[in-house]
């Protein structure tokens, strides 16, 4: 019987050389995978994968496949799968079940086909997965040695689980490594969030003025791309430190209903719900264009604004027009989906081999720990963090210095002063 669900078998051959074309950029995973096929540290582990349908997570699948795994995956959200990524993987032996622009009830059900696979090992982002087992399969946790999530609101999602009890295996929050959100959240969104925009509506960024909603790790970096390519940009926060740190990085800060009266693009990265709303939509000027780039399609109220437009139609592949009552028109992209993954290629390859080389090696250090673990989130081991680290560093061929014996002794002293 088809374990898969893909949009076209034909494109394998596309999505192999994209596969490829990636994998050139990942030597840290590259790496791991030459040693995960010597070693097979993960013989006979069955992992289900919910993750954007990529071309560097299949890298990551490929290795861990290599390493003796037995991998099937869904996707992470319904518009970031890559079609030619996801037939190759099922030419290479990794069942995936994930059609870009899938509906909820087809991506649901993706997931639960990823859990039937029996999981002892579940790879999150977002924790749709994980919470769809918690709430309909719990049976399976059985099997389950633990998981990792790779995403800010996914681990917010766990913590939130295990704060109030109901958390029943251990998950590694990958997100937290500083090899990860470091890097990804801030080099890797800052960039594919204005590479996705850019592709969906092809305007200059300079002279413009652009909203960011959120100044945590992604904000951070979306901020600073839209400002070295000529943007004025004015932050928004609901937290004094990020709001003061903005300001001191030399970006407007004010509230967002201020914003809406001067701005034009608008993008939102908090991990919050109705950030952009219907009061916000009424004060915008004609032309605005909305963005998301946080995990899901909840920061920009979508419901308000169908609720206040008089019509709606598609201008371009990515682009919704919405005409209010008043004739001014609005444009949300991608769906208010990640705009990075729904409009572009999402994170450019050499940041995600960090985060997914995070992931292979808190895989192995899951199955090595098995039955010592209890339910609770877990920060990735500092060894592994550091050994990421290390090893991107030496693949970029930067070497760094290392402190004498006479700073080490000084630094681990107190005795010392003026
Ligand atoms: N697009 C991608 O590929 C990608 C990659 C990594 C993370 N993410 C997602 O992006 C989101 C943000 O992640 P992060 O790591 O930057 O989180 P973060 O916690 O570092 O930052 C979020 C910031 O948003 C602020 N915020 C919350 N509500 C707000 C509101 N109503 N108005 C203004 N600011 C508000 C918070 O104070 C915080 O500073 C999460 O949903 C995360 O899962 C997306």
């Amino acid at each position: 019987m088809k374990n898969y669900d893909v949009k076209d078998l034909s494109l394998s051959r596309e999505g192999r050389l994209r596969i490829n074309w990636a994998g050139k950029e990942m030597p840290v995973v590259k790496l791991i995978r030459q040693r995960f096929g010597k070693e097979r540290p993960l013989a006979g582990v069955r992992i289900s994968a919910c993750l954007h349908v990529t071309t560097e997570t299949a890298n990551l699948a490929m290795a861990l496949k290599e390493g003796g795994a037995q991998v099937v995956l869904c996707a992470s959200n319904p518009l970031s799968t890559q079609d030619d990524v996801a037939a190759a993987l099922v030419d290479y032996g990794i069942p995936v079940n994930a059609v870009k622009g899938e509906d909820n009830k087809i991506y649901y059900k993706h997931i639960i086909t990823a859990l039937k696979h029996k999981p002892h090992i579940t790879m999150d982002d977002g924790a749709d997965l994980v919470s769809t087992l918690h709430k309909d399969y719990k049976k399976l946790a059985a099997n389950v040695i633990g998981g990792t999530e790779e995403t800010t609101t996914g681990v917010i999602r766990l913590r939130n689980m295990a704060r109030a009890g109901k958390l029943i295996y251990p998950i590694i929050a990958v997100n937290d490594a500083q090899t990860k959100h470091f890097f990804d959240n801030k080099y890797g969104t800052g960039q594919s969030a204005i590479d996705g925009i850019t592709r969906a509506t092809n305007i200059l960024w300079a002279g413009r003025k652009v909203v960011v909603c959120g100044y945590g790790w992604c904000g951070k970096g979306i901020a600073k791309r839209a400002q070295g390519l000529g943007a004025q940009v004015i932050v928004t926060e609901v937290r004094p430190i990020p709001a003061l740190e903005a300001a001191m990085d030399g970006y407007q800060v004010m509230h967002l209903i201020r914003a809406c009266e001067i701005a034009e693009v608008f993008i939102t990265t908090t991990g919050d719900m109705n950030v952009i709303d219907r009061r916000h939509f009424l004060k915008m000027k004609d032309g605005a264009i909305l963005a998301n780039s946080g995990h899901f399609n909840v920061e920009i109220n979508i419901a308000a604004l169908e609720s206040l437009a008089k019509s709606k139609k598609r201008t371009r592949s990515s682009v919704d027009e919405y005409t209010l009552r008043d004739g001014r028109r609005l444009y949300l992209l991608g769906e208010g989906r990640l705009i990075n993954l729904a409009a572009a290629e999402g994170h450019p390859a050499s940041v995600m081999d960090m985060s997914f080389a995070n992931q292979a090696l808190c895989l192995e250090y899951l199955t090595k720990m098995k039955g010592k673990l209890k339910p609770a989130v877990y920060p990735v081991p500092e060894e592994i963090d550091q050994r990421v680290g290390g090893l991107k560093l030496a693949s970029m061929n930067i070497t760094i210095d290392s402190l004498t014996r006479e700073q080490k002794k000084y630094l681990a002293s107190w005795e010392e002063g003026t």
